[in-house]
């Protein structure tokens, strides 16, 4: 089975065109299984990450045919395209700077909370929201985090992702959101939380098409549109839904 591997040697992106043998008679391959036969055969320094092979851990997330897939969970098929995430600085081969998403959010999920101690449940809606599993699928098409490249997301140079992407994207949001849903957080934590996703560009949320998440959860409903509706006037333009 003939797959299309994208590398990145020294700066330079190159296309390999890998043939996948099948273990088995009728095997359906994963991506991640397609990865590591090539490193273990044609490719032996091949980047890529993998952790869990569960769909636990979120960081084997590549694009393929230009779309973000969990690479331990989806089918290869023949011709298929694998390439790092177009949404993030590539570090090699299919290996995306990860940590730009993690630092935008220091400062920013750790509101007041309410007595620790505190004997309260959580609402179903904040259980859903747990399920996020880190994969950054869903920056994909986001114009949020766009904002952050300008017109080229590929682009390593720029901005510094060691200081924090200065614009959000639908996983930090999520983050926000679930604080809101946090019973032990008070209220004016719950309204440092919506602050920092106003701050964080959720006005381009506003006529957005909304985003998908890999693992399913809904982020338009769930997410943004929770954000915009408490969000109000203080964000220009619709602000009852992404639609
Ligand atoms: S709805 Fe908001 S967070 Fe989702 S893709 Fe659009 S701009 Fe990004
Ligand atoms: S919200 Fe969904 S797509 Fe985004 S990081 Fe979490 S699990 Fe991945
Ligand atoms: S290896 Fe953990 S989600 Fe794929």
């Amino acid at each position: 089975m003939k797959i299309d591997i994208v590398t990145t040697r020294n700066g330079v992106r190159e296309t390999v065109a890998y043939d996948y043998r099948p273990r088995q008679e009728g095997e359906r391959p994963m991506i991640l299984d397609v990865l590591l036969q090539a490193q273990a055969t044609a490719l032996p320094d091949l980047a890529f990450r993998y952790g869990c092979r569960a769909r636990n851990c979120g960081v084997c997330t590549v694009d393929v045919n230009g779309r973000p897939r969990i690479a331990c969970r989806a089918r290869v098929r023949a011709g298929d395209r694998i390439e790092p995430m177009a949404t993030l600085p590539v570090l090699a081969d299919l290996v995306v700077r990860r940590d730009g998403i993690a630092r935008q959010l220091q400062g920013r999920t750790t509101p007041d909370h309410r007595d620790p101690d505190v004997n309260a449940e959580a609402p179903e809606a904040y259980h859903d929201l747990t399920a996020c599993i880190e994969c950054y699928a869903c920056l994909d098409g986001c114009p949020m985090h766009a904002r952050n490249f300008g017109d080229d997301a590929a682009d390593a140079a720029a901005p510094d992702a060691a200081t924090g992407y200065r614009w959000g994207n639908p996983f930090s949001l999520l983050k926000l959101q679930r604080l809101r849903l946090d019973p032990c957080v008070s209220e004016d934590g719950r309204q440092a939380a919506l602050d920092a996703a106003i701050d964080l560009g959720l006005d381009a949320c506003v006529g957005c098409k909304g985003c998908k998440c890999g693992v399913g959860i809904d982020l338009k409903g769930g997410v943004v549109g929770e954000l915009l509706a408490a969000a109000g006037d203080r964000v220009p333009g619709d602000g009852a839904s992404a639609s």
